[in-house]
């Protein structure tokens, strides 16, 4: 493992009880900085902080509620990194038969949180004159999935966002960048079908799926100081996938 000076710094990794977000927390941790991870699972968010040691902490935060998303950047202090991790699928079905319900809640916990939350931590990013955003969206953004319309227009809109956002920021010392992965075996899996599975990994040139850890790198090198001269760009980490 490469080592990444995270020394000092306090991050926020959103949806960090499991997956990606749990392997990013832990790869935070061993480069020095301090973690607080905001789940709405409170008892496995404990449970990952815990596993991780005294520098990581965990708070239950429901990030469609914008008020608990505020009331977390409050107790906080003064947070170097976001990284905005949480996400839900909403299930696989084709756009006209997707329930509207389902379709609202995607674009809420996958951009609207993700925008509640840099609009309660980047003013105080500004003010301190660093800050480093990763938001983690989607191949499925850049292409559109079939019977994942919800998921990838979530995903895309993050991907605005960032670029946006970047745009805004450059200049303040705040970096605000995404990547998009492939599919990662994680617990997300439980919320695809199967055939959605099959095709996401017929998609992927190195015929595997990402692993975690391999997220959690990339990551923390766009988390870190080392990232200097890119914001409001997306990093691929598709095995190939990707063609732009
Ligand atoms: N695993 C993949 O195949 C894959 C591929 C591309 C992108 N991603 C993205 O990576 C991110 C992490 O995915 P993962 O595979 O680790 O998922 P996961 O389901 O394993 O973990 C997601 C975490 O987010 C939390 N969460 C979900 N909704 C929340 C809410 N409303 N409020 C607070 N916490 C909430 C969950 O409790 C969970 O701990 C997601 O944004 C996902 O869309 C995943």
């Amino acid at each position: 493992m490469n080592q990444i000076d995270l020394n000092g710094r306090l991050a926020v990794v959103t949806g960090g009880a499991q997956g990606i977000g749990l392997a990013v927390a832990r790869r935070f941790v061993d480069s020095g900085a301090r973690v607080v991870i905001w789940d709405r699972d409170g008892a496995a968010a404990e449970r990952a902080a815990e596993s991780l040691g005294p520098a990581a902490s965990a708070r239950a935060v429901e990030l469609s509620e914008d008020a608990q998303i505020e009331a977390a950047a409050l107790a906080a202090g003064p947070v170097d990194i976001l990284i905005n991790n949480a996400g839900i699928t909403g299930g696989n079905a084709k756009t006209w038969e997707l329930e509207p319900a389902i379709w609202r809640q995607v674009i809420e916990v996958n951009l609207n949180a993700p925008y509640v939350a840099c609009r309660a931590l980047v003013p105080g990013m500004i003010a301190r004159g660093y800050g480093r955003i990763v938001n983690v969206a989607s191949i499925a953004g850049k292409e559109g999935n079939p019977n994942a319309a919800h998921y990838s227009a979530s995903k895309a809109g993050l991907i605005a966002l960032t670029k946006s956002l970047g745009k805004e920021l450059a200049g303040t010392g705040v970096l605000v960048n995404a990547i998009t992965p492939a599919a990662a075996r994680t617990p997300i899996f439980d919320q695809m079908t199967q055939e959605h599975i099959d095709y996401m990994l017929a998609k992927i040139p190195m015929n595997r799926f990402l692993e975690p850890d391999e997220a959690a790198a990339l990551v923390a090198w766009l988390a870190s100081e080392d990232c200097a001269f890119s914001t409001g760009a997306v990093f691929d980490i598709s095995g190939g996938r990707a063609t732009y």
